[in-house]
């Protein structure tokens, strides 16, 4: 055994439980499993950018809208689906529907999956990345846009890290070790709530941070376009890990009396709460800092690393962030591979270890196009109308196409997908059965969301989703 593998080992070790399929033993445990899921690099990495790319405050409006108007009727949705199947998330469909061809729903989530983990581990190697540059002393530069840049355009560090982070994914998943990992999930979690509560509070004390705060709270609805109300939803999608059957999976191990609604909406508000501590970090300290807000993929690693420079011992502030967002990372990145390992094992009949290691070779490779689309690939690109208020065009890399399909393409298709199935397959019975745990919860908003399900959810996905690809007018 290679020392590699030791280490290995020993990570998986600490987590070890079994891997047999269970339920929860309790509400809060699938609370933090499933939040452990949503909140991630979403929430800190992706929140700011893309709100920062479509104009603030009007942009964060639509987004609360979308996460508590459409996110938690499509999560419930999944829930009900998971929860009354018990199976992974191609599965459930063929049982639920036996002979149909719903079961395609999974399958695009499975599709999803690869295509997400391969950007998402992009960026949880740049964390990585930023963990070992804070360890090493070397976070403090002059010019944070630059080193960013320099790092991100280079061939073989990101590629390093991006590797590193798909192994400690694959090593944690091979051990099928979620169920221990929620016991370290709820206290590294709210330490790294802490954190960034810490950080907000030195980055709205800056001076000239009130613009920040304004641009992220005063709504200019000028700034928004059909393109990103698109944006809005897809965000909501991916950050609530909705729309690509990973809560089907989840909801699998959920037991029959524990109350959907109270979990769902949960998770929701943990989740965007998250996301706005996230922005307060990030939006007075781009203001302060006279950044642009629409930087990019690259807005909170130039911003960060200039707000530690602004706090006492910052450096060492530095790897404890960086490795608890690591952490978040890790918890979505699971929840990530699971779906495409679940498919694996329980419809192709493949073992879990080779499942994961075949999905983790395949996902590792198309994350190396992801990793390299600014340097080797730099040339496949394509030119795109830029959201920023200046109108010039940007160039969409590989990395960006993966992004844009994954999140402002398939999780909305599959969060349309499974609204339709559960409001118009299962039917109004099933579903409220479902979600009043056969009766035994009663709940005034169980008629009201069936009808968001049924109704309000299909038209208005479709209709933003439509809108934003071009091919239906702007409003
Ligand atoms: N929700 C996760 C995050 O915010 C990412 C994710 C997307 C996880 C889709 C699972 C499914 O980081």
């Amino acid at each position: 055994m290679t020392k590699l593998e030791k280490n290995i080992c020993k990570f998986t070790k600490i987590f070890s439980v079994n891997s047999e399929r269970e339920s929860f033993s309790s509400t809060f445990g699938i609370i933090v499993a499933t939040a452990g899921s949503a909140i991630g690099l979403g929430n800190i990495w992706r929140f700011p950018y893309v709100t920062g790319e479509n104009g603030g405050g009007a942009f964060l409006l639509i987004y609360l809208l979308f996460v508590f108007g459409i996110g938690v009727p499509v999560m419930l949705s999944e829930m009900i689906i998971g929860r009354k199947a018990g199976a992974n998330a191609l599965g459930a469909f063929k049982k639920l529907v036996p002979g149909s061809l719903w079961w395609l729903i999974g399958l695009m989530g499975v599709v999803a999956a690869f295509i997400i983990l391969a950007f998402y581990s992009t960026v949880a190697g740049w964390t990585l990345h930023y963990v070992s540059l804070s360890l090493s002393g070397n976070l403090f530069a002059d010019d944070y846009a630059a080193q960013f840049e320099n790092f991100k355009n280079s061939n073989i560090s990101p590629v390093i890290w991006h590797i590193v982070f798909m192994i400690l994914t694959c090593a944690i998943v091979i051990a099928g070790v979620k169920k221990g990992i929620e016991k370290y999930t709820k206290i590294l979690m709210p330490l790294l709530v802490l954190f960034i509560i810490l950080i907000c509070v030195r980055s709205i004390t800056l001076p000239g941070a009130s613009k920040g705060l304004s641009f992220l709270f005063s709504p200019d609805f000028s700034k928004l376009s059909g393109n990103s109300i698109l944006a809005a939803l897809g965000q909501a999608f991916f950050s609530l890990s909705i729309g690509m059957g990973t809560i089907i999976t989840y909801a699998s191990y959920i037991r029959k009396k524990e109350n959907l609604l109270k979990i769902s909406s949960s998770v929701a508000v943990a989740d965007f709460l998250v996301a706005i501590l996230a922005g307060i970090m990030i939006f007075p300290a781009v203001f302060a800092f006279n950044y642009e807000p629409a930087s990019g993929p690259g807005l909170v690693f130039i911003t960060l690393p200039r707000i530690f420079e602004q706090i006492p011992a910052g450096e060492i502030f530095a790897v404890i962030f960086f490795l608890l967002l690591t952490i978040a990372a890790l918890t979505s990145s699971i929840s990530v591979l699971e779906v495409v390992v679940a498919f694996f094992i329980e419809e192709l009949k493949i073992k879990r270890r080779s499942a994961t290691i075949s999905a983790g070779i395949a996902i590792t490779i198309l994350g190396l196009f992801c990793t390299l689309s600014w340097s080797n690939l730099k040339n496949i690109y394509i030119n795109v109308g830029s959201s920023t208020e200046m109108g010039e065009t940007k160039q969409m890399f590989f990395f960006d196409m993966m992004e844009f399909t994954a999140a402002n393409v398939l999780l909305p298709l599959g969060g349309l997908l499974i609204v339709i199935f559960v409001g118009w397959i299962l039917k109004k019975n099933s579903a409220v059965n479902e979600l009043s745990s056969e009766g035994t919860i009663t709940s005034k908003f169980f008629n009201a969301l069936f009808f968001i399900i049924k109704f309000i959810a299909p038209v208005a996905i479709a209709f933003v989703f439509l809108n934003g690809i071009g091919l239906i007018g702007d409003w």
